[in-house]
């Protein structure tokens, strides 16, 4: 796959670059999906938030974070103080991956695989430079490893500050779990899980002022 370098304009705001995406062939998601939902929020956000990839509520919707993954995230979110509106919001890969469930015939979540977060990474490199925001968080591991490399482990790591230099301007980084992570569990687990992402979103917020 030849990456989505060919279509990103060089030096592009986020409205310039969301109608680029529009376009995007880099890999071969584009073919299955409905469409590309790029990053939203204001180009000067202080706080930059990355998820793995839209799922099927955001897929057809075209904004990221829409669904129930959206939901958990709106509610730690408020529990840590953050406004939404106020957070640049977008995803490490930007076409939904998914199979079809031949049970109930709906669309079920595939996880990204390397060669697609790479070949998506000019858009979200693109919109980090756009945006210059002081702090990134990624939203679990798809996020973390596309930005710091395959080693990342969000296990370990998470909650931890670390220096993000992609050739622009250096920012700080922060990864944490992904909000889906947190739906998939049940009673006291999930509630633990809760309380710990958004201890790490809490974290996140006072880092960025
Ligand atoms: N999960 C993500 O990682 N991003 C979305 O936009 C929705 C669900
Ligand atoms: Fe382009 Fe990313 Fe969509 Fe692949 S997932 S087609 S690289 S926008």
């Amino acid at each position: 796959a030849p990456g989505a370098e060919h279509w990103v304009p060089e030096g592009a705001g986020i409205a310039e670059l969301r109608r680029a995406a529009r376009d995007c062939e880099g890999c071969d998601l584009y073919q299955d999906a409905t469409q590309t939902v790029f990053g939203e929020g204001p180009a000067d956000a202080r706080l930059f938030m990355v998820g793995e990839q839209p799922g099927d509520v955001e897929d057809r919707e075209g904004e990221p974070f829409v669904g129930p993954a959206g939901r958990l995230l709106d509610q730690a979110l408020a529990d840590a103080g953050i406004d939404r509106d106020r957070i640049y919001l977008t995803n490490a890969v930007k076409h939904f991956k998914f199979t079809w469930s031949e049970r109930s015939g709906r669309r079920l979540h595939k996880k990204p695989g390397r060669t697609e977060t790479v070949a998506c990474r000019p858009w979200l490199t693109a919109e980090l430079a756009a945006v210059a925001p002081a702090l990134v968080v990624a939203l679990g591991a798809t996020a973390a490893q596309s930005l710091m490399g395959p080693d990342f482990r969000v296990s370990a790591q998470r909650g931890e500050c670390f220096d993000l230099d992609l050739g622009g301007e250096p920012c700080a980084f922060l990864a944490t779990v992904h909000p889906s992570s947190v739906i998939r569990l049940q009673g006291a687990d999930r509630d633990e899980a809760l309380a710990a992402f958004t201890a790490d979103l809490r974290k996140a917020a006072a880092k960025a002022g």
